[in-house]
């Protein structure tokens, strides 16, 4: 009794640490999930499909869950008695204690032959599931274009084939753990028969012997089959657990290749050399880029452009050309396969990323915004910016005093992606947000493109006010989105085709010149004039 009370409290602890390191493993590989991905270089998002991390996050880890938890307990206490049993049947009398085992080597090969095969198909079920969640995840981030086009009914029935896969997948599964644990427990009952009829042969074959030299007894025929009924009752239990194992295991492989996936740009975040302030010029010296998803396909092809510090410069060129490329080159999304990106003659992979990319700000054509404040919103652009700071930048971005038109002012929360928002009071946020942070460099990936007109004339001049402050690259196809740049950059092929001012270009009659003249713009008008038209 007293041993009793001594071991309780000891268990009781034991019993409270596993559940504790359980958690904690589990709460660490949550959190490192999403740390992890979040780290990930922009190439590894190319390749990998960001719907499917959800549902990875959500249904693989509690599967791991359901298979490191509890049940590792179980099965090994299990197991325990599994051999206890048979230690005490092989004692009492071994030849009796075989034949009560005869089923065991069978069920042994069987149980693992479909544990196998039952994780083959709880992992069809497993990705059919993830790609069924991709789906609904991506027409719920795009349900606006979903009903406008009448997506509803061809939306479902992708997401039902999808779940139809992962439904066969499931009965197929069921079915062979059925089959499984009616084998399992056929062949127990049937050695239980086989027990009884042969210890009854022994008992009656070893009672003409002395009695000291009687192995089998009717005494050891109850121990021998109760222990063996314990035995494979225990090991009756432990066997579906290995199934549940399995599938933890299966599902295992797809977050530890999340987990181990480490990123070639983004590990070394933090380390490189930090300028005071940028001085000189931004240099793209002979780049050579093909995105590695597409290896095949030359973007860059010995891009050469330097862009004076201070300057703002327009890339312009047909669809595809390139632009946008220039842009994530400099945010070091992905680095040239060859030649140099340098801001005042550092290497950009010499900088501190992290520093680096403090230093820029991105407005591109679709603004992302959060689920959020709109102060919070525009708190993003620079951690623990206080509230004139976010106000000025609001002002800046001429969305001031639309917010404070707001219910809550900037307290407003916006709904999911700013969709209680028009077009124009989105992009006007993201440059709010693009502002806060005083960038040196801004980019301005087709910032106004999808806004209309009167919309882009308002962004536009939110953006012509500021642009003055830093050194600013616009990309654009419309004309007046450029009308500030006192240098154009024409792209093709790869690399710079034409440079220079609006007048340069439209004296050279060369490509510019035939953007300029497919927008109905005439040549013969000098530029102020054009851009009064725009305006
Ligand atoms: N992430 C990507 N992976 C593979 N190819 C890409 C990727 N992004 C753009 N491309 C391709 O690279 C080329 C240049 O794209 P981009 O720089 O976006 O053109 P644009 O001048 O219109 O901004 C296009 O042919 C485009 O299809
Ligand atoms: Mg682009």
């Amino acid at each position: 009794m007293c041993q009793v009370s001594y071991r309780q409290p000891e268990s009781l602890a034991r019993s409270l640490k596993c559940i504790y390191f359980y958690f904690k493993c589990i709460f660490k590989m949550r959190t490192s999930f999403l740390e992890n991905i979040l780290n990930q270089d922009i190439e590894w998002f190319d390749r990998n499909h960001s719907g499917d991390f959800t549902t990875i996050f959500t249904q693989n880890i509690s599967k791991i869950e359901d298979g490191i938890g509890e049940k590792i307990g179980l099965f090994l206490y299990s197991i325990a008695w599994f051999l206890t049993g048979i230690i005490i049947s092989l004692y009492e009398g071994w030849k009796l204690a075989l034949v009560a085992m005869v089923s065991l080597p069978l069920s042994t090969i069987l149980i693992l032959i479909i544990t196998k095969i039952a994780a083959k198909f709880s992992k069809g079920e497993m990705e059919a599931y993830q790609d069924a969640g991709a789906i609904a995840q991506e027409v719920f981030g795009s349900i606006k274009t979903v009903v406008a086009f009448n997506g509803q009914d061809k939306e479902c029935k992708i997401y039902e084939d999808h779940l139809v896969h992962a439904e066969r997948n499931n009965v197929l599964r069921c079915i062979f753990n059925s089959t499984n644990n009616f084998f399992l427990w056929f062949s127990m009952f049937a050695c239980y028969s086989l027990t009884y009829w042969c210890g009854i042969h022994l008992i009656i074959g070893d009672r003409d012997l002395p009695s000291e030299e009687r192995v089998y007894t009717p005494s050891s025929l109850v121990t021998i089959f109760f222990a063996t009924l314990g035995a494979t009752w225990y090991f009756g239990l432990a066997a579906p657990l290995l199934e549940v194992f399995a599938t933890a295991r299966t599902a295992a492989q797809k977050v530890f290749f999340i987990l181990d996936s480490k990123p070639k740009i983004n590990t070394i975040k933090e380390k490189g050399r930090k300028l005071y302030r940028f001085q000189n010029c931004i240099r793209f010296d002979e780049v050579y880029f093909s995105y590695p998803t597409r290896s095949e396909l030359k973007v860059l092809w010995g891009f050469d452009l330097q862009i004076n510090i201070g300057e703002t410069v327009a890339l312009v060129g047909s669809s595809g050309c390139g632009k946008s490329t220039c842009i994530q080159l400099l945010q070091r999304f992905y680095d040239p396969t060859l030649g140099r990106i340098t801001i005042d003659d550092v290497d950009i992979k010499d900088m501190s990323l992290k520093w680096l990319r403090e230093k820029i700000a991105v407005v591109s054509q679709e603004p992302a915004l959060f689920t959020t404040t709109v102060a919070e919103n525009i708190r993003f652009g620079k951690e623990g910016a206080p509230q004139e700071e976010i106000e000025t930048a609001a002002r800046k971005a001429r969305v001031h005093e639309f917010i404070l038109t707001l219910p809550n002012g900037y307290e407003t929360v916006i709904g999911e992606r700013g969709g209680q928002l028009s077009g124009g009071q989105k992009q006007k946020l993201a440059i709010a947000r693009a502002l806060i942070r005083r960038p040196q460099i801004l980019l301005l990936d087709e910032a106004t493109s999808a806004l209309d007109t009167s919309s882009e004339s308002e962004v536009q001049a939110a953006l012509d006010s500021i642009s003055g402050e830093c050194t600013t690259i616009i990309v654009a196809h419309r004309l007046s989105t450029i009308r500030n740049a006192k240098k154009i950059v024409y792209i093709s092929e790869g690399r710079v085709s034409e440079i220079g001012s609006h007048a340069e270009l439209m004296a050279k009659k060369g490509a510019y010149f035939k953007l300029v003249n497919s927008q109905g713009l005439m040549d013969t008008k000098p530029f102020s004039q054009i851009q009064k038209i725009m305006r």
